[in-house]
C-alpha cells in the first residue's frame, strides 16, 4: 500500500507540469490523507499503531458497540457472525470458523475491526479501543484468561493463533501446473481394448436382443484392436443348408459310435457336440487313445484342415487312434460332414 501510494505520488508530481496549465487536475495527497488511507496491519506487525488496551476495557466497549450483533461473548445474535469458539472443528463436516478457530493472524483481527467495525460506523475507533477490543476477543476465545491482561503494540506479535499454520503460500505453479501441462496421450494410447462387460450383462439391452447377445458371447470372444482398427468378427457363420442336409446323411456312417444333439452321450466314440474349432480330446469323461491325447497336447485343433485330413484316413492322420473308420473319400462328403459338425458347434 505504501509503495503504491509513493508511486501514485510520483506520477502526480510528474503529471503536475502537464496538467496544471491545461486542466488543473490533481494535487499532491496530504500526509493526513495518506495516513487515513494507509491503515493496513500486516502479520509481521508492520502498520500497528502505538497503543494498548485491557480485556476489561475491551469488554465495556464490546458490550456497548459490538454485542448487539455479535453477542456479549462473541457467540453472535441471530445470524450475525460468531467471533468465538469452534476450536478444533475445522476438519469437521460443519466447521465453525471464527477469529479464534480459523484466522491465522491476529494482525488481521486488528486490521479488520478498525477498518470495518462497528458495522455502519467503520474507522471510528481509536488505536487503544481497538487493542482493548482485540484483547477481549482473545479473552472470549480463551487465548488469555485474565481480565487485567493488556494487549499493546509491544506484546501483540507474541499472541498465539490456533490456526497460524493452516495457511500456506500458493504452490500450484510448482505442484499442480506440471501435472496439467505434461504431454498426455490423445490417440492409440492403449494397445488393446478388452470388453469386460456387456450391455446384456449390465441389463441395458432390451430383453429379446439380450438373449442373442449372450448367445453370441458364448460362441466367440469379440476383440477390438485399436492399433490397426482391426475387428475380429465373431465366428457365427451362415451355414450352407444344402451341405448340412447332405451331412445329416453322411453322419449315418458315424452314428454307430458318435452322437450329437441335446441328449448326446459318449459311446464307442466321444460325443461330437462342439467339436468344430475345439481342441482335440476335450470331451469330458471320454477315454481317448494315447495318440489323440498327445496330439491334443501338441496343439491339435479340429478345424477344416485337420478334420478333413483325419476323416479322409483316420489311421494315417493319427497313427494309433482307436477310431476304426476307413474314411470318407469324396470331397463333397467331407464338405458336408464338416458343415454338419459346425451346426452342432454353434
Ligand atoms: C450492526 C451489526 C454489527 C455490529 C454492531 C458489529 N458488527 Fe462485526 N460484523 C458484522 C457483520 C455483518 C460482519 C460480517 C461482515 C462481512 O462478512 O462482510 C461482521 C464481522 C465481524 C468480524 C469478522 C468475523 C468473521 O469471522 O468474519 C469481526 C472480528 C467483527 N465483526 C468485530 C466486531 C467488533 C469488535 C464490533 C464492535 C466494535 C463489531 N464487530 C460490531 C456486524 C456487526
Ligand atoms: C467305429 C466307431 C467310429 C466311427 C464309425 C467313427 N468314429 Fe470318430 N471316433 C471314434 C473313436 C473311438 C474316437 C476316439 C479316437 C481316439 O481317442 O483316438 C473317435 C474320435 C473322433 C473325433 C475326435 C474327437 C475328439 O474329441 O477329439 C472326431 C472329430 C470324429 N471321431 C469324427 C467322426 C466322424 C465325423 C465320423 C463319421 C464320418 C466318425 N468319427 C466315425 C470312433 C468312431
Amino acid at each position: 500500500m505504501l509503495k503504491f501510494l509513493k508511486l501514485t505520488a510520483t506520477i502526480c508530481i510528474m503529471s503536475v507540469p502537464i496538467y496544471a496549465d491545461t486542466a488543473s487536475l490533481g494535487r499532491l495527497a496530504t500526509s493526513a490523507e495518506v495516513n487515513a488511507w494507509n491503515i493496513d496491519v500486516r502479520p509481521d506487525g508492520l502498520g500497528l499503531p502505538v497503543g494498548s488496551g485491557s480485556v476489561a476495557e475491551g469488554e465495556e466497549i464490546f458490550v456497548e458497540k459490538c454485542a448487539a450483533c455479535h453477542g456479549d461473548f462473541g457467540e453472535a445474535v441471530d445470524r450475525w457472525p460468531v467471533l468465538a469458539g469452534g476450536q478444533g472443528t475445522l476438519t469437521d463436516d460443519r466447521p465453525v470458523k471464527t477469529v479464534g478457530s480459523y484466522w491465522p493472524y491476529l494482525s488481521t483481527v486488528y486490521d479488520y475491526v478498525y477498518r470495518a467495525m462497528p458495522f455502519g460506523n467503520a474507522q471510528s475507533l481509536s488505536p487503544d479501543e481497538v487493542y482493548a477490543l482485540v484483547a477481549y476477543i482473545l479473552y472470549v476465545n480463551d487465548t488469555v484468561d485474565d481480565e487485567a491482561f493488556i494487549l499493546s503494540n509491544n506484546n501483540f506479535l507474541d499472541m498465539p493463533q490456533e490456526n497460524s499454520e493452516g495457511f500456506f503460500m500458493d504452490d500450484r505453479a510448482t505442484v499442480e501446473y506440471p501435472i496439467f501441462t505434461r504431454n498426455v496421450c490423445m490417440n492409440n494410447c492403449k494397445k488393446t481394448a478388452e470388453i469386460i462387460l456387456r450391455a446384456a450383462v449390465i441389463d441395458v439391452t432390451p430383453e429379446e436382443t439380450a438373449a442373442k447377445v449372450i448367445e453370441a458371447k458364448t460362441k466367440s470372444e469379440i476383440e477390438i484392436n485399436l492399433d490397426d482398427e482391426l475387428i475380429e468378427e465373431p465366428i457365427i457363420e451362415v451355414l450352407n443348408q444344402e451341405l448340412v442336409t447332405a451331412g445329416t446323411k453322411i453322419f449315418k456312417k458315424c452314428k454307430a459310435c458318435h452322437k450329437v444333439g441335446e441328449k448326446a452321450k459318449n459311446g464307442t466314440g466321444p460325443s461330437l457336440n462342439g467339436i468344430y474349432l475345439a481342441d482335440g480330446a476335450q470331451v469330458e469323461k471320454y477315454k481317448y487313445s494315447k495318440a489323440l491325447r498327445s496330439a491334443s497336447e501338441s496343439g491339435l485343433v479340429w478345424d477344416d484342415l485337420t478334420l478333413r485330413a483325419f476323416l479322409t484316413k483316420p489311421k494315417k492322420f493319427l497313427k494309433g487312434t482307436k477310431m476304426s473308420f476307413s474314411g470318407l473319400k469324396k470331397e463333397k462328403d467331407l464338405d458336408a460332414i464338416i458343415e454338419f459338425l459346425k451346426l452342432y458347434s454353434q
